[in-house]
């Protein structure tokens, strides 16, 4: 969801913007643009694609300083005038963020004279800018910018340049995400690492109300009150290679088929057979504080809620934990009943989803302890909560979450685990036949991805079905959330993902013979009720697919079409259903012909309210 990135260094400008903006395109957008200094400050912007913007800018532009962006529409439609960069006079800005507080400074420089050629909140800060820096006294351009910076209401991550100044870039972050790339006499401004990923690994994450300058050899960083301040730099570990297509049609393709490996990664280093623990001291927590918990809330949206009931089925089952799972963009607004001895725990694989941020300020704010569960190291998140558990499923490019979900999910057993373990309500052994569970799963992941024809055929049997149900009871209704969601945003088919027991309440009005159902009914203590639910849509003469395990001799007689997964521990068995759906819905799109990893009005990260 919009993306920026700047350049300044001693190469061509051009080239590295376009790259990089290339690089954030899973990220989701409708609008493209760059500002280049060229002996003065050269603009070119378009509504449309990184290759529509190309044709637009001509090719003797050179300069080695710019600003780029990718504008996912939130103030103003996707038209060319309201693409980014936005100017005022002598300078240009990009912004990700949304402004709130943008009518009232509009209205406060239209008066100025300042004449507005965009619906957008942005074009306020290049205004105010050009404001300060001009007509506010005599200010140079970080000096104008933080000037700026401390009328501004909402959440910003901006670069900007001035014609004045061609040699600094400057940058400021609040609640937007901004990191710096640091390379050899050149430098780099992103909204995520990939951006620059293919020029250097050495970065520094800019925090919250912090500001500075880029030159092509040097990087000044300051706080709010002018200090200059002192950053460590880090090196980020994911290859060029984890953000490319690898021979894969698509991305989703490609992150299906590394679950094997993300899930081990996810698990590395972590679990003991032998002593059946589970060692997370990453989250440094009290074991006595673990004892004393009495309620945790999980905060999460979309994919990462959904994680997140299977969560509190887990909690509850493995560490007698009482579990809420709260959506973030509800928890937000509601009024919680919270204590000092609750603990929330965030799950978002992007570390930067603006509502799941808020709810976890707001859980913070009652004194609850936080962990969150991420994929991005140096994320918003990161540092919002108490601690953090990666998941370490490298990056993710799809805009549907295929290998951070599952990788959530053993982050979730493993935190589980360790919690029952220590609160005494597993046992060694129960904790061992879980571990060994774990370490099998990337093996049989790999089984059912060798079934993919099997799931091809299926999924082109239906791709054209209006509607689809996905039903699951327990730990397997995380699953059928899940398989619909997945279904929906990649193939545009409307899908519903049920408890199955629910079915009878309502939605069996709508199942009829043009509605294939979804049946996860992996063997576990509600097998025999997922064969009622089956046999009620069957009655209404349902197409009914079956999610079942290898063993399973008896399911063939209930249903149409079998999707086998090898038979796992019952509380394990979600993670290769999950692999299985995600196949479904990826064979689905493809058959559909749609853009699987950029699907229409989707972002990857969600970055505004
Ligand atoms: O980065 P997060 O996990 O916080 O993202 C939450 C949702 O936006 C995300 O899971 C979304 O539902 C995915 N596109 C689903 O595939």
């Amino acid at each position: 969801m919009c993306g920026i990135v700047g350049y300044i260094g001693s190469e061509q400008a051009v080239p590295i913007l376009l790259e990089s903006l290339k690089m954030l395109e899973y990220r989701g957008y409708d609008s493209a643009g760059v500002t280049v200094f060229n002996g003065s400050l050269e603009t070119y912007k378009i509504a449309g694609m990184i290759k529509d913007l190309e044709t637009v800018i001509p090719q003797n532009v050179t300069g080695s300083t710019g600003i780029g962006h990718t504008r996912w529409a939130t103030h103003g439609k996707p038209e060319t005038r309201n693409a980014h960069p936005h100017l005022s006079s002598n300078v240009s800005v990009v912004h990700n963020g949304i402004i709130e507080n943008y009518l009232e400074l509009k209205e406060r420089l239209s008066g100025l004279g300042y004449e507005f050629l965009s619906d957008t909140d942005t074009e306020v800060i290049a205004h105010l800018l050009h404001f300060n820096m001009n007509c506010n006294g005599n200010k140079c351009l970080l000096d104008g910018l933080a000037e700026t910076v401390k009328e501004l209401e909402g959440s910003y991550a901006i670069a900007a340049l001035c014609a004045e100044e061609p040699d600094i870039l400057a940058f400021a972050r609040k609640d937007s995400p901004l990191v710096i790339g640091i390379g050899e006499e050149s430098n780099y401004a992103a909204s995520d690492v990939t951006a620059f990923l293919r020029h250097t690994k050495e970065v520094i994450f800019i925090n919250d109300n912090e500001i500075g300058l880029l030159r092509p050899g040097s990087i000044e960083i300051f706080d709010q009150g002018g200090n200059r301040l002192s950053r460590d730099t880090e090196t980020i570990e994911w290859d060029l290679e984890a953000a490319e297509k690898a021979g894969y049609e698509h991305f989703m393709l490609k992150e299906i088929h590394e679950q094997p490996t993300s899930i081990q990664n996810t698990f590395a280093g972590k679990l003991s057979e032998l002593e059946g623990t589970v060692t997370l001291d990453e989250l440094h927590l009290d074991p006595a504080e673990i004892k004393r918990l009495r309620r945790a809330t999980i905060i999460a949206c979309g994919t990462s809620w959904n994680a997140g009931i299977l969560g509190k089925y887990l909690f509850e089952k493995l560490a007698g934990l009482h579990t809420d799972v709260e959506t973030a963009s509800e928890f937000r607004y509601s009024n919680p009943v919270l204590c000092g001895e609750e603990l929330t725990i965030a799950i978002t694989q992007s570390g930067e989803t603006a509502d799941t941020l808020a709810a976890v300020r707001s859980s913070s704010s009652y004194g609850c302890r936080s962990i969150a569960i991420t994929n991005v190291v140096g994320s918003t998140i990161t540092r919002e909560a108490d601690s953090v558990l990666y998941t370490r499923a490298g990056p993710e490019i799809g805009v549907a979450a295929t290998k951070t979900f599952t990788a959530q999910l053993i982050a979730l057993y493993m935190l589980a685990i360790n919690f029952g373990r220590i609160r005494g309500i597993i046992s060694a052994n129960e904790a061992k036949d879980l571990i060994v569970g774990i370490k099998r799963l990337p093996g049989q992941i790999q089984k059912v991805l060798g079934r993919k024809e099997v799931i091809n055929e299926c999924a082109m049997q239906f791709a054209d079905k209006h509607d689809y149900f996905f039903i699951g009871r327990y730990l397997n209704y995380p699953v059928a959330l899940e398989g619909a969601l997945k279904l929906k945003e990649i193939s545009y088919i409307h899908a519903e993902g049920y408890a199955a027991g629910e079915l009878k309440h309502g939605p069996l009005a709508l199942i009829t013979e043009d509605t294939p159902v979804v049946a996860i009914a992996t063997k576990g203590h509600t097998y025999e009720k997922i064969l009622s639910n089956i046999k009620e849509v069957k009655a209404r003469n349902a197409t009914v697919i079956a999610v079942a395990d290898d063993d399973d001799t008896e399911i063939e007689k209930y249903v149409d079409v079998v999707l086998r997964v090898p038979t796992s521990h019952e509380l394990l068995a979600p993670v290769l259903s999950s692999v299985v759906l995600q196949l479904l819905s990826y064979y689905t799109a493809l058959a559909k012909y749609c853009s699987i990893d950029k699907p229409r009005n989707l972002a990857k990260s969600v970055t505004v309210e």
